[in-house]
């Protein structure tokens, strides 16, 4: 039986933090092991929000380097650049004009954007993100999308569209299943709130020893003192800490919390030191990988003529059924 596909993107949009990571980067290399893994840098939909050329690029290779880092295999798995395969652009025309508006005023980064008012931020792009997305995942025959909680609603979406396309044209689309990381759950930021680059609370996964210490003790607590018992079922430190720590430095710190007399300073080193000796590894292959540009952009060319070789058969089989590009039989 042959393997079934998953397929995730990320934006380049900086650095990731730790919620990215936890939530799909992990999760997405880990699936390599037995899936037929394609990933993929959202370039096209970096663009909702502006931030210039030399950014998107720069954090395109930010992200490959770290997919890299992360031990996602190149020669096994396929990483490209979305915009290297334009079939895409035209996938998601196909699929806009079989979504009703309805279904996309209801996506929670519309509405957000909406929320936020005129700022501009409530372009035609950002409306229309859940079709691209759609068009990506459809695009390339996927079974499985490693995601954060945040993106189920856009898979389920995905789901709608492929099968309003079975509906309306014939059966062509699986509907692909979300895959959302269980034991990870809602990673919260450093004011317990969910991590998120629009509450200015994240924790970049790569951040030198000395940043990296100050955004840990920068995680906000109670105000109890050294001596007083502390409760660490609501602590945001003891949250990440089980993350990143063994079973047995959990349960001690848990039960120093409800001794007393250990401090959220002596929590926050600790956290620090078992975030530090988890992504220390990592970060310095990062930082070597990140510095080979040009070996970053073959690994991008080289997975989109991969990923162009799976897409443009689909994207055949749309226009003969849909009745757009010149008929099989003519060419
Ligand atoms: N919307 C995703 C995010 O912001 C990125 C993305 C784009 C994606 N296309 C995708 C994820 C297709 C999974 C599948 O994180």
């Amino acid at each position: 039986m042959s393997r079934k596909r998953s397929l995730s993107g990320i934006k380049p949009t900086g650095m990731p933090h730790l919620g990215n990571y936890l939530g799909m980067i992990q999760p997405a290399v880990d699936l390599q092991e037995d899936h037929d893994a394609f990933y993929f840098v959202a370039d096209l939909h970096s663009l909702t929000s502006t931030s210039g050329p030399a950014q998107v690029r720069e954090h395109t290779y930010d992200v490959t380097a770290i997919f890299l880092a992360f031990g996602l295999d190149p020669t096994r798995a396929v990483f490209w650049r979305q915009s290297d395969v334009p079939e895409v652009c035209e996938l998601a025309w196909v699929l806009s004009c079989l979504t009703p508006m309805g279904l996309l005023e209801r996506a929670h980064g519309w509405k957000a954007a909406k929320d936020r008012g005129n700022s501009g931020a409530e372009n035609h792009g950002l409306f229309a993100y859940p079709v691209l997305m759609a068009a990506d995942i459809l695009l390339y025959d996927s079974d499985v999308v490693p995601v954060g909680k945040d993106q189920v609603q856009h898979v389920e979406m995905t789901r709608d569209m492929a099968d309003k396309f079975n509906r309306v044209f014939e059966p062509t689309f699986k509907l692909p299943a979300a895959r959302v990381k269980k034991d990870v759950g809602t990673i919260i930021g450093t004011d317990g709130r969910k991590m998120s680059k629009s509450y200015n609370n994240t924790i970049p996964v790569f951040l030198p020893p000395k940043q990296l210490r100050k955004a840990v003790m920068k995680i906000e607590t109670d105000s109890k003192g050294l001596e007083d018992i502390k409760d660490p079922d609501t602590c945001n430190v003891m949250t990440l800490y089980r993350l990143f720590a063994g079973p047995d430095e959990i349960a001690s710190m848990e039960a120093a919390y409800r001794a007393g007399g250990y401090g959220y300073g002596h929590a926050k080193q600790a956290l620090f030191e078992a975030m530090d000796a988890s992504l220390g590894p990592h970060r310095e292959r990062y930082n070597a990988l990140r510095a080979d540009e040009s070996m970053l952009e073959d690994i991008l060319q080289e997975g989109g003529r991969r990923a162009r070789a799976v897409a443009i058969p689909i994207m055949d089989t749309v226009r003969e059924r849909t009745g757009i590009g010149a008929p099989r039989r003519a060419r």
